[in-house]
């Protein structure tokens, strides 16, 4: 089968055919949105009953230490649905760390970190199989056939890459460009079906759904009542956005972020520093004092209050006030991961040990998918 709209013969046609979908594209956006907010509440309703009908994957790129906003924003959420009995997978992804730089990095540290970081937080890798994808060549091979079904524009107006297009001085790298299509091959590898992301990451998730079709549509299947892909669900976090320190976004180099390694002393200080504004009596109003109910919302997500509650009772004490019930909250709840992260920064055999038997399993179901790709595309000789 041959879609019209995305195999024309003609150079011209093909630009004039994108530039259409792009339009047509801008239009929709919002309604897709919406229509990615619905399925994503619909799962939401549907997981704690039918935890057996989903596979989630999800992943980080290895670039730093995991942080307050990683921990309520996916990590939190990560561990709930292993423990609803969803399969889960958590992806390592290594190879994005160099699509917008020049080396990998402190990689090694990063990425053991990383485990670390899982596992304290309640990853379970009996349960959950924590796998970097460079040592998957199963799901890297798949990265091919999936390049013959995006074309260069869909890469070039993917939000990610514009963003690189446009705002970098460095000269945007094959692997930058094609990165969300190896994403694709991320999600597609296991078959899930559920990624838990933040609204940043859709575009990705629309990018594979279009891979997922286009390959039934071109290449066929090998049971013919199924797809060799499913269209996989972006599941949105509930969660409220976490700022950092001073009220921007989180951000490593702006030194406004808690890191979950961080040592209790070391968190207080940095909340000693945080913005917080003139005005005495405690509130919570995100948009009209973003700094002040930041400290408010995560004192009430790590306590188990609600801001209100947290804001009422610290009442007329001021960002000192503010500050302290902070510090007591935010240590308080970090206080047993970071004793279980202490634990296993002096147990590195074991991290290791838990990321080489998540490669592998991961590999052996990267293989088995890439032989159902070579049945469908008549490979197999
Ligand atoms: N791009 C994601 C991020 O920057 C990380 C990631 C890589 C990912 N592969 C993935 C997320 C697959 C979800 C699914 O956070």
């Amino acid at each position: 089968m041959t879609d019209p709209m995305t195999t024309p013969a003609d150079p011209a046609l093909e630009s004039a055919a994108d530039d259409a979908s792009e339009l047509i594209e801008q239009s929709n956006s919002e309604a897709s949105l919406s229509r990615t907010i619905a399925r994503s509440d619909e799962i939401e309703a549907d997981l704690p009953v039918h935890p057996e009908r989903y596979r989630m994957l999800t992943g980080d790129r290895p670039t730093g230490f995991l942080h307050l906003g990683h921990y309520f924003g996916s990590l939190a959420n990560r561990v709930r649905m292993q423990d609803l009995g969803v399969e889960t997978y958590v992806l390592i992804a290594d190879y994005q760390v160099i699509y917008d730089r020049d080396g990998v990095g402190d990689l090694q540290n990063n990425v053991l970190n990383a485990v670390i970081d899982y596992l304290a937080t309640g990853i379970d890798p009996q349960r959950t199989t924590i796998f970097a994808h460079s040592a998957l060549p199963g799901l890297n091979q798949l990265l091919l056939p999936f390049l013959s079904l995006v074309t260069d524009s869909e890469l070039r107006r993917n939000p990610t890459v514009k963003d690189e297009l446009a705002g970098s001085t460095r000269p945007m790298s094959g692997l930058m460009l094609t990165f969300p299509v190896h994403q694709a091959a991320d999600i597609l590898f296991c078959k899930a079906n559920i990624v838990p992301v933040g609204k940043d990451q859709v575009p990705h998730i629309e990018q594979t759904r279009l891979v997922a079709r286009r390959f039934d549509e071109r290449y066929g299947r090998v049971n013919p009542d199924e797809p060799v892909f499913p269209q996989p669900a972006a599941l949105l976090s509930a969660a409220p956005a976490i700022l950092g320190l001073d009220g921007t976004k989180m951000s490593k180099s702006k030194g406004n972020v808690i890191e979950l390694r961080m040592s209790a002393d070391e968190t207080a200080a940095l909340l000693k520093k945080a913005k917080t504004d003139s005005d005495r009596h405690i509130t919570y109003d995100p948009t009209g004092r973003p700094e002040v109910s930041n400290l408010v919302l995560l004192t009430a997500l790590c306590s188990g209050r609600t801001p209100e509650e947290v804001a009422a009772e610290i009442g007329d004490g001021g960002g000192g006030g503010l500050k302290k019930a902070a510090t007591e909250a935010i240590n308080g709840h970090l206080e047993p991961i970071r004793a279980r992260r202490r634990e296993l920064e002096q147990n590195l055999d074991h991290v290791r040990q838990v990321i080489r038997d998540g490669n592998e399993r991961a590999a052996a179901v990267a293989d088995q998918t890439l032989s159902e790709v070579r049945q469908a595309m008549q490979m197999v000789y």
